[in-house]
């Protein structure tokens, strides 16, 4: 059966123009799209998948308990908290105390944050590599050290997709942040369109091209809204192979633009689906930090991408602990793939 094309988006009366300075305006809000139903089969389901990404030397997560993680970030021992840990460390004190750098808290602040660095002081960044691709881990104020690598695991199934696929592929990394995915894809030999609305992250996405001696390699690096660079690539019909989209529960555009992930998540996977070239390869969607089951994406992934044939594959990200073998899951994620 054909799918229904959606056209009510197109259909949409223009807002009218803000004539008041940036700083005066209201946040924009997204508009609203109208979305129906796709029609066609619904692709087949693998469920659950668990993703694991295991110790290696470019990264390990030692231990946790406590309501704490001991992780190794290439040369450097990290303690951050982690809800889930609700268990005791197998490691002893020692070990723990032979940390680099503790987060100490949650904090509103911008910058380095709340960081304690017990042994020596320490910079901001730092020398990492994954896979062999150079970049820099980062302290970063709430807690994040400027990679996710769990992410590790769609990484590489994105970049075996593109290397068999023995023709240019072009992929789309929406909500990107430091721009591992991309770095990965590239090398991989697609041609990348990275999405962040932080000029910040793009700064550092950009710096880390540079680290991976990868500025040979074609990579667009855009400071935009996710929602509102999508819905305008749907408009000048550019095409993506691969998409990647790995949303905050909450986030904001670069011009105040609200993104609420259970408000605009429907809209946005359907927008993905009608960006896609006539041979797509997969859509890959992650979210941390929800109230939801991976059953709840999965759903809305199926429903979207009904009529396209392939599958889709839904599960967690988890990280496999070194010291007691405990599984940490991160994140949600589902993807669709053409086979
Ligand atoms: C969870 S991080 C992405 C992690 C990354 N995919 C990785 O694997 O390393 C979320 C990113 O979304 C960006 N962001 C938040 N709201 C946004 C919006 N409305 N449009 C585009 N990017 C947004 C943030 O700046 C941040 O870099």
């Amino acid at each position: 059966m054909k799918a229904t094309r959606n056209r009510s988006h197109e259909a949409r009366p223009r807002p009218e123009r803000d004539a008041r300075p940036e700083q005066e305006r209201e946040p924009q809000h997204q508009p609203k799209r109208q979305l129906v139903r796709r029609e066609g089969p619904l692709p087949a389901e693998r469920l659950p998948l668990i993703l694991e990404v295991a110790p290696s030397d470019d990264y390990a997560l030692l231990d946790s308990g406590d309501g704490r993680k001991l992780e190794q970030y290439g040369p450097y021992r990290i303690v951050r908290p982690e809800g889930q840990a609700i268990w005791r460390p197998a490691l002893p004190d020692r070990e723990w105390g032979r940390a680099d750098a503790i987060f100490t808290g949650n904090t509103d602040e911008e910058g380095m944050g709340r960081w304690q660095f017990p042994r020596n002081p320490l910079g901001e960044t730092w020398p990492m590599k994954h896979d062999g691709i150079d970049y820099l881990g980062r302290f970063t104020s709430f807690r994040h050290v400027g990679v996710f690598p769990e992410q590790g695991s769609h990484w590489d199934h994105m970049a075996a997709l593109i290397e068999n696929a023995r023709r240019p592929v072009k992929v789309l990394n929406l909500f990107g942040y430091t721009g591992l995915a991309s770095l990965v894809a590239a090398r991989a030999g697609a041609e990348v369109t990275h999405v962040d609305a932080s000029k910040k992250a793009i700064g550092w996405a950009r710096e880390n091209q540079e680290v991976a001696r990868l500025t040979n390699k074609p990579i667009r690096w855009i400071v935009e809204d996710a929602m509102k660079f999508a819905e305008r690539e749907e408009r000048r019909g550019s095409r993506y192979d691969i998409i990647l989209f790995d949303p905050p529960a909450y986030g904001r555009g670069p011009k105040g633009e609200v993104w609420q992930l259970f408000e605009h998540l429907p809209a946005l996977a359907d927008i993905c689906r009608s960006i896609l070239t006539p041979k797509p390869l997969a859509v890959v969607l992650t979210a941390y930090s929800i109230r939801a089951s991976f059953f709840a994406i999965h759903a809305l992934m199926r429903d979207t991408f009904a009529g396209m044939g392939g599958a889709v594959e839904s599960g967690e990200l988890i990280i496999r602990e070194k010291s007691a073998g405990r599984a940490l899951s991160t994140s949600l994620f589902s993807r669709w793939v053409a086979r």
